[in-house]
Order: C-alpha cells, then structure tokens, then sequence
C-alpha cells in the first residue's frame, strides 16, 4: 500500500497548532504498521535551519499556475523513518509568517499543482492521496479535472480530512482561471461555488474520495448548522462517505516516565508530580503550596477554546482558592485579559504569553487539573497530553473532547475527568468545584488519576482505521463520485 499524505505543515519542521502535530505522527505510525507512506509540505523558511540544510535535493520542475510556470524544487528529508519532501520555491513560503498572506490562494494552488506534478518526477504512484484542511483541497479536485486521464495517475483514490471546518479558504471566483487552470463551469453550487466565492475546503469534500474529520462526534456535528459552517447540507449528503478517526498523540514525546523536560514519573508515583508542581511553582512566581489546585490552560488564544467563559467568571474562578497557569499566543483580547489577570492576582495566576515547548510540557506534569471548555473542538489534543501527565482534564461535552474524556462517577469509580454539556459559565464553574472537592479527597483523586494515565491515546487504533479506509477505497472499482 503507498500512501501520500499532503498539507501545509508538520511537526517537526513546521507547525502553527494540531495539524502540524498529526502530520508530524500519523505517517510515522502508518510506517510502524508498514505502509509505504511519504508525506509533502511546503519548505517553509520556518522549517528550523538544520533541517533545511539537511535536505537532499532531488529534481527542479516546473509547475503552472494559471498561464504563468514556476520554479518547483523538490527536495528530500527522512524523519523518524518517513521520507518528507519539500516543495521549494522562496518567494511563495519564505515569508515572516506560514500563513495570513495576501496570496494565499496563489501559494496553495501552487501547492497543490507541485504535490501531483512531483510524483512523476520522484516516481512514486500512491494508491491514495490523503490531503488535510482547506490549503490542500484543490488536489483531487485538480486531480479529477486534468490529471486522470493520464496513465500515471489511474486510479488514485483521495481521502480528505477535516480537522477544523472553520478555516476554509474562501476566494473570489477570478482565481478559477488565473491560477488553477479550471473553466468558469467550476463556479456551481456542486461543484466549488460557496455563496459568491470559490472554496477551497468545499472542493476537497466534493471531489475526494472519503473525507474524514478527527472524531467521531465533530463528524457528527457537521452535519448540523451550529457547526456546520453553512456546509452542513453538503456534508450531510456526502455522510456515507464520512469517517471520524480520533487523532493521537506522540507517546514518545509526551511521556512523564522518560520526558527529559521534567521530573520524571509514573502512575504509581504521584510524589514526584508533585516535585514538579512546586518546582514550576517556584520559576513562575506562584506562591509555593502543593496543596493548592493548580489549573492549566495550554491552548491557541481563540474563541473556539472557550475562553469567553473563563473571562465571565475569573473571579469565581479564582474564589475556589486554585493557581491559574496560561500558555499560549492568540487574539489580543484574550492575551490582555490574561496579563491583567496576573497582575490582579499575583502569585496566584501566571500568565504565558507564548509559544514553548518545554514549559508546555512542564505545565502539564506539574498541573492538577487541564482546563479546556472548547466551543467546538474537531479532535483536541491538549486533553489527550493533559491525560498522559496525570493532569485531569475539565471539558465541555463537544466533538473530540467528548469521545476522549469520560466525566468521573463517584459511584462507579469510573472516568479520567470532569466534563459539563451546555456552553455556560456557570456549568463549567459548578465542574470546576466539583474537581476542586474531589482534589481535597486525596485517596480517590488519585484514583482518577491512576484511571486518566493509564488511557490509550497512542495512533494504534486509528492508524488501523485509516488503513481500513484505505485498504477500502483501492478494493472500489469505481469512484463515487
Ligand atoms: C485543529 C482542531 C483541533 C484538532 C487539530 C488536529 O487544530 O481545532 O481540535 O485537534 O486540528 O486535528
């Protein structure tokens, strides 16, 4: 089985959030399971220096976008056993920023006209092209309209997968001709209209295959208007073909028992956690009192993790005599609140205004309680991390978050955290206050602690489901669509 995984980012070369993680882990788990499988991105000049001169160039070609050809290098980079390539061409990905640019829709329909023109050129036929959020929806709908008649590319079969409907690459209807090369006859309501724009997103699930999405809830609710992002019809009508496939984390990265960030530990030996709770505790200026509910927020600065709630009720929050630890970059609203609050609440709340990676993990082995009341949620990895470090997770019932975290039950003994279903402040703090009496109960925390470390949220089974759908797809004499 060749399998060819395309997006815009990966762990560990380049990376703005969840995406860039799966990309950096599902190849390599799909390899541990032997699959022939390669993975493109852009070479960003983001990609760390190192791994940029490492690289092995194989071939430059040259790739049209619209009436205009450009320069495409090709070059090579084995990570972890998978063979990465990189398209090359600085003047559409060295740039201060991955994204945000005035041309996006220029960089990635280049993009994806290199990923389909390089294959030849490397000679490598997949069986399935496996493409990932709204920069890389153009491929199969390339792919259907001016490759497949072509001998090489028979055959091929696409999966698409969502990982947040949100973003999705919207247009205007110009750029049909000017870069992709396609007839004004693109510009339907089946095709890749979207009100009076083209979209990028919409033409990944049209023209693929099977699309997928990173839970089994979020793929359930897309299909409704509250997440459906005006595509819920449309999804919907593809259901037969929609999978939900719950990502998973690196286990060897986020590992309390061999992380070289921390005070290691494991399941049978809280003590040490505990270590690491009053050493981080000491480097962030919060007062030193292991005693104390430390809660950790690690997330992306946006209105899709919840954050409005946690702004209604800090107050409260904060009542419940519990430390606060933030880390994170995102909208300015919430980066102020947050360095407002560390001001009126000193040695009580830390706030983290960036991006970095050994005080993520650090945070995580030294938290008592993950705190993550998403909006919506696709997948969520944070509270699968949160998990794996004995941090227990406080959730709001929504997509992955959902199909991860079971709510504790004081009967049973039974769940790996806390969770509420409406998105209301007043729900969340009633949770939080549950956790914060159960914490005070030492024996029967710890239980649930016990219970969150010992969940399997490694890429075994999924990798399999992947697999199947695959292995499904290239048995399919015909394509449905
Ligand atoms: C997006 C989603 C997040 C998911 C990640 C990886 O960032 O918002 O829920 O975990 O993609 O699939």
């Amino acid at each position: 089985m060749k399998i060819l995984i395309v997006a815009s980012e990966a762990y560990p070369f380049a990376k703005s959030g969840g995406l860039g993680d799966v990309i950096g882990s599902l190849p390599v788990a799909l390899k541990g399971k032997d699959i022939d499988v390669r993975v493109v991105i852009p070479k960003y000049s983001a990609i760390p220096e190192h791994y940029r001169n490492e690289t092995e160039k194989l071939k430059n070609i040259s790739v049209k976008v619209g009436w205009r050809n450009q320069y495409c290098g090709i070059e090579k980079l084995e990570y972890k056993g998978v063979n990465f390539y990189l398209v090359d061409n600085e003047y559409y990905f060295y740039r201060d920023s991955l994204y945000g640019h005035f041309d996006e829709a220029e960089r990635y329909a280049f993009f994806s006209r290199a990923v389909l023109e390089l294959l030849p050129a490397i000679g490598f036929k997949p069986n399935v092209i496996h493409c990932h959020d709204w920069h890389t929806g153009m491929v199969s709908v390339l792919l259907d309209a001016q490759y497949k008649e072509n001998k090489f590319y028979r055959n091929i079969k696409t999966v698409y997968t969502i990982h947040n409907l949100k973003y999705q690459g919207l247009f205007s209807k110009e750029i049909l001709g000017n870069l992709l090369g396609l007839s004004e006859n693109y510009y339907a309501e089946d095709k890749l209209k979207f009100y009076d724009v083209i979209s990028f997103m919409k033409g990944g699930i049209v023209y693929s295959n099977a699309v997928t999405t990173v839970s089994k809830t979020y793929s359930e609710e897309i299909q409704t208007p509250y997440f459906g992002e005006h595509l819920d019809g449309l999804i919907k009508e593809k259901r037969k073909d929609l999978y939900g496939i719950l990502n998973g984390i690196d286990e060897d990265k986020y590992n309390p028992r061999t992380d070289g960030y921390i005070v290691k530990y494991n399941a049978r030996d809280i003590k040490t956690k505990l270590r690491n709770k009053t050493m981080l505790q000491e480097e962030l200026g919060l007062q030193v009192n292991r005693d104390m509910p430390l809660i950790a927020i690690i997330s992306r600065l946006v209105p899709q993790k919840g954050l409005d709630l946690i702004l209604c009720i800090l107050d409260e929050i904060m009542n419940l005599g519990v430390q606060l630890v933030v880390l994170g970059t995102g909208e300015r609203k919430y980066e102020d609140f947050f360095r407002e609050a560390e001001k009126s609440y000193k040695g009580k709340i830390s706030s983290n205004i960036m991006f970095n990676d050994e005080l993520a993990h650090k945070i995580y082995a030294s938290s008592d309680m993950f705190l993550m009341p998403s909006l919506f949620e696709p997948c969520g990895l944070g509270q699968m991390i949160a998990l794996r470090y004995g941090s227990l997770p406080i959730v709001r019932e929504t997509g992955g978050l959902k199909d991860t975290i079971s709510s504790y039950n004081e009967f049973t003994g039974k769940g790996n955290g806390f969770s509420f279903i409406d998105y209301n402040a007043h729900d969340m703090l009633f949770t939080i206050k549950r956790a914060v009496r159960l914490y005070k109960t030492k024996k029967e925390w710890n239980r649930i602690v016990q219970n969150a470390m010992r969940c399997d949220n490694s890429w075994r089974s999924s990798a399999g489901e992947y697999i199947n759908l695959y292995d499904n797809l290239m048995q399919a004499k015909w394509c449905r669509r």
